[in-house]
């Protein structure tokens, strides 16, 4: 699977940790940054994972900034991108079975390394369910 990963200043290390994950499970990554603690603007990383998995370059996004909100408003403003801000495990694998989420955004002030991992997790490998749902997302995807 292809997975797109971008933070901003305030997720660059649990951005880091995760990136590691991503490969111990034998996904393709690409981090588009930020790798410094210097301010940067989320919405600039945002937009770029949200076009990448939107344009279907990539499969996944995952966004980290201190919350999470900002890249969750912001990802969500691209056509075709579902993205889900999830604090714990049980969200997330609702994402995927329901949503069809396919971005995951977390907040690095919220969560520490530990269960930004568990819920990276669940929600890469939980498979969206369909049936019922898929007329939903069709609803969702009709705002675009
Ligand atoms: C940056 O200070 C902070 O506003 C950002 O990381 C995020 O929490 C926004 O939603």
């Amino acid at each position: 699977m292809r997975v797109i990963i971008g933070n901003d200043h305030a997720g660059v290390a649990v951005a880091e940790a995760l990136v590691e994950v991503l490969r111990e499970m034998d996904c393709e990554v690409k981090h588009i940054g930020t790798f410094s603690t210097e301010s940067v603007d989320y919405p600039d990383y945002a937009v770029q994972v949200a076009k990448a998995v939107a344009s279907g370059e990539y499969h996944r996004g995952i966004l980290v900034c201190g919350t999470g909100i900002g890249m969750s408003i912001a990802a969500n403003k691209v056509a075709g991108v579902r993205a889900a801000l999830c604090a714990e495990p049980y969200s997330a694998a609702l994402s995927r079975l329901h949503n069809d989420a396919n971005v995951l955004c977390l907040g690095a002030r919220v969560l520490g390394p530990g269960l930004a991992e568990e819920i990276l997790r669940t929600w890469m490998t939980t498979e969206f369910s369909g049936d019922r749902h898929q007329r939903r997302v069709d609803k969702i995807n009709s705002l675009d």
